[in-house]
């Protein structure tokens, strides 16, 4: 645990930052103890919001002057736990560093700072003509900065990619107070290692993002959403690949089990009508600029869902239609979080693999005992598997046991080629099975060079490592 914060460090951060932004009463910083993740309280000795990438560097500087470890913070829906202050010391919130700095409309190009809300971001370059693909389902609330520490993704991961994807170039402080540029503006770049991809998902251990440099797209202007309904989950997941296969590449293709949405909707208030014996749900979206050509897509579709025995196919005709099952669609992580004591697990593997990786999960929870809900990006292999406490004891909930059960988990994904985050991240609650992915070997270089962008473990301390 940190030592508590001498007086001259606090003196020295209001001189940074202004009295207003270093936030030392207890119930301010409580808000800053938690995230989206499970239930965990790690409250930080104080937090701090600076407004410009050199008032970052100070922070840094001085942290390391003091000794004092670093958390930094976006919007905190993370779901690995990676912004918790484990080992107390300052926060750095990025909510001020909020501003869309350009949109260069000639090159498809924009520049933010971190902590601008994703959907504000997207609103923004639709509003041009362009688009933002990454769409998280918190992407109402999280921060970009949040999405780069992560490697977000989200429905639209499966025909756009992820957040990795759409960045050019990042603004970066590092641990000792340095400001680089980490690439260049550029679509192409074969210059050097990529410093870039390397800041991509390694969840604010090695710097802080400042500013980023986007791609971006032409935004599609018309969609077309079904909803496939089946009584058999093994049929629904084997449908996916073959989506594919008819050489249709769907905007969305989401996978949600009855009881999933059940939750959702039951929390969120909305109707939701499930016909007799339906077990699992494929929410199925094509974007594009030619409706015609959309419809014949939707065609070949159905196709391949008749040929795995699909039960039902639902077009969901008007823009109101849309919003509701996709807002039911959203919701569900949250509001199983609502329903019951959970663990969510982000599991991933190839997308033709689904079938065994579902089946498997049912079949590991039956034998330790474990209620799942799963739902998640079936086009991407990406299982979200949201273990409910149910009627487990405490003692199994929080000992060996659950751990050997979600343990049996991930060994299924590394066996089917697959790994144990798809876009949550390690963070804190996963460290643990980092080891079940990767030899000692590749732990020991992400080590290194962790020491090399941090040499005294300051920034972000017990995350990522098991
Ligand atoms: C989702 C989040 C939990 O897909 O990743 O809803
Ligand atoms: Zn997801």
């Amino acid at each position: 645990m940190a030592k508590p914060l001498k007086a001259e460090f606090l003196d020295r951060l209001i001189l940074i930052v202004g009295k207003d932004f270093v936030i030392s009463d207890s119930d301010a910083r409580k808000l800053y103890a938690s995230d989206s993740t499970e239930d965990f309280v790690f409250m930080p000795d104080v937090v701090v919001k600076p407004d410009t990438v050199e008032e970052v560097s100070d922070i840094m500087k001085l942290c390391y002057e003091f000794d004092i470890p670093l958390t930094p913070r976006g919007a905190g829906t993370g779901l690995s736990g990676a912004c918790l202050p484990v080992s107390g010391g300052l926060i750095l919130s990025t909510e001020r560093l909020n501003r869309i700095l350009a949109i260069d409309e000639k090159n498809f190009q924009a520049t933010v700072e971190p902590g601008v809300i994703n959907e504000v971001f997207r609103n923004a370059v639709e509003a041009v003509g362009l688009l933002y693909p990454p769409d998280p389902a918190s992407k109402g609330s999280c921060f970009l900065g949040g999405n780069i520490a992560h490697n977000s993704g989200g429905p639209k991961a499966v025909k756009y990619g992820v957040t990795r994807d759409y960045v050019l170039n990042l603004e970066v402080v590092l641990p000792t107070g340095e400001i680089i540029w980490t690439g260049a503006d550029t679509l192409k770049n074969s210059t050097g290692y990529s410093l870039t991809h390397l800041m991509i998902g390694s969840e604010g251990t090695l710097g802080i993002v400042t500013k980023i440099v986007f791609r971006l797209l032409t935004k599609p202007t018309h969609d077309l959403l079904m909803l496939a309904s089946f009584a058999n989950a093994g049929n629904a997941c084997a449908a996916v690949a073959e989506i594919f296969r008819t050489g249709v590449t769907p905007s969305a293709l989401e996978l949600m089990e009855r009881k999933a949405v059940e939750l959702s909707a039951f929390y969120l208030n909305e109707t939701f009508d499930h016909k007799e014996g339906m077990e699992i749900y494929l929410l199925i979206e094509v974007d594009g600029f030619d409706p015609d050509l959309l419809m014949k897509d939707c065609e070949k579709i159905s196709e391949a869902l008749e040929r795995f025995g699909v039960d039902d196919l639902l077009f969901m005709e008007t823009f109101d239609q849309k919003e509701k099952i996709w807002k039911i669609r959203r919701a569900i992580g949250e509001k199983v979080k609502a329903h019951s004591i959970y663990k969510e697990e982000d599991t991933v593997v190839s997308r033709a693999y689904l079938p065994e990786l579902l089946a498997g999960v049912k079949e590991i929870g039956s034998r330790y005992g474990f209620e799942s809900i799963c739902y998640g990006h079936a086009g991407d292999g990406n299982l979200h598997v949201n273990i409910i406490k149910g009627e487990m004891s405490d003692e199994n909930w929080k000992g060996k046991h659950l751990e050997e059960g979600i343990r049996e988990i991930f060994r299924l994904c590394k066996k089917l080629g697959g790994t144990i985050s798809g876009e949550h991240g390690i963070g804190l609650v996963q460290k643990k099975y980092m080891n079940e992915v990767f030899e000692p070997m590749q732990i020991d270089l992400m080590r290194k060079i962790k020491a090399v962008f941090d040499p005294k473990g300051l920034l972000n301390p017990g995350k990522i490592f098991p």
